[in-house]
């Protein structure tokens, strides 16, 4: 007994060892959790990102994606992120307020952005820089700024002037810009994670929400709204961003390939952003369920009027500056594109105020 219990040590003391040299030759693991389906922009870029940095570091790293709030809803994922329980996340820009980093709710101002070309112009200029420092006391890491596309308004009842909104109770994001947003409207906000919007719309919790259309379409939304305003009156996209220390324990090699792996699985999402919105329109307008109303240009120009204050309300909170810097660029965008008549597109939405 004594013998095969000192054999059962050894036998067993082997397997460890074996186990540490074969633990030290085990993938390194990313864990990437995300709340919205795999057939999005964020999700395909998200299995994008997997298959770059399998690839391109042999194997030596292993980033497992799981979508659809599977391991944490909208805040939990970053508080996650926090505490190392998760290495990777996209949120939406809008939810960075509760982590105390106001400033991102400068992506939530209504109709800040005219255009795609501004967007991108902020996101990957100072200000998009300078938020990514504000992450860095939190132990966050920015990484990437992802697209999604310009939001829509959906409710049972027709949304067609603003008085349509009086007293709906619209699901929103947690930032307080869209809350004002809201309430500008008329509407009632109501803060609710990503996981839990249709079957709030379905049991009538909430009246109504806002999204962009890949979001609303794979959630099924459509299904529990009869009508939609394609109204482009807000924005919608995502920070990749990681937790600070286990990025930067990473061999220097490894790190270097994921970043360079990230930036090409940035150019692919920001390539498919607008086509997964278009077809997701397509596949809205295909399926009858919703009455798609397009809001003519002389409505936005009033909705813009009645939600314009929002951005004077946030200016203390966000920074001046920062929404200043956002009209200069939009400004830059507008002088460029007229200089370029023949390539001029028909304006689609007014532009911020100055
Ligand atoms: C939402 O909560 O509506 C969005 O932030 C979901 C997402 O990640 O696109």
């Amino acid at each position: 007994m004594k013998l095969a219990a000192l054999l059962s040590v050894f036998i067993l003391g082997l397997a460890g060892s074996t186990g540490v040299r074969a633990q030290s030759a085990e993938p390194i693991v990313i864990k990437f959790s995300h709340v919205v389906a795999p057939n999005t922009p964020k999700g395909r870029a998200a299995d994008e990102f997997k298959k770059l940095a399998e690839q391109r570091t042999n194997g030596r790293v292993r980033v497992e994606v799981y979508p659809n709030s599977q391991l944490y809803k909208d805040r939990e994922e970053i508080e996650a992120l926090q505490l190392g329980a998760v290495q990777m996340l996209a949120p939406s820009l809008s939810k960075f307020g509760p982590l105390g980093v106001r400033a991102f709710e400068l992506f939530d101002l209504p109709y800040i952005f005219p255009n795609k070309e501004t967007l991108y112009r902020v996101m990957d200029g100072d200000i998009g820089k300078r938020l990514f420092e504000m992450l860095e006391p939190r132990g966050i890491i920015g990484l990437a700024y992802w697209d999604n596309g310009f939001k829509q308004m959906s409710a049972n009842r027709p949304l067609r002037s603003i008085e349509d909104f009086k007293g709906l109770k619209m699901r929103i994001q947690s930032s307080k810009v869209l809350e004002a947003q809201m309430k500008a409207l008329g509407a009632n906000p109501q803060v609710m994670a990503f996981s839990e919007v249709y079957s709030a719309l379905q049991q009538g919790v909430v009246d109504g929400t806002e999204n962009p259309m890949s979001n609303l379409y794979t959630q099924k939304m459509h299904e529990v709204q009869k009508h939609l305003t394609l109204s482009d009156h807000g924005y919608l996209g995502y920070a990749v961003i990681v937790n600070k220390r286990f990025w930067e324990g990473l061999p220097a090699d490894i790190r270097a390939t994921l970043e360079k792996a990230m930036q090409d699985a940035t150019e692919f999402e920001r390539a498919i952003a607008q086509r997964d919105n278009d077809d997701a329109l397509a596949a809205v307008r295909r399926a009858g369920t919703t009455e798609v109303y397009v809001l003519p240009f002389r409505d936005r120009v009033v909705w813009h009027r009645a939600l314009l204050p929002v951005h004077k309300e946030f200016e203390r909170i966000i920074g001046r500056d920062f929404i200043q810097a956002v009209y200069q660029v939009a400004a830059d965008v507008e002088k460029e594109k007229a200089a370029q008549p023949a390539r001029q597109e028909p304006k689609e939405r007014p532009g911020p105020s100055r």
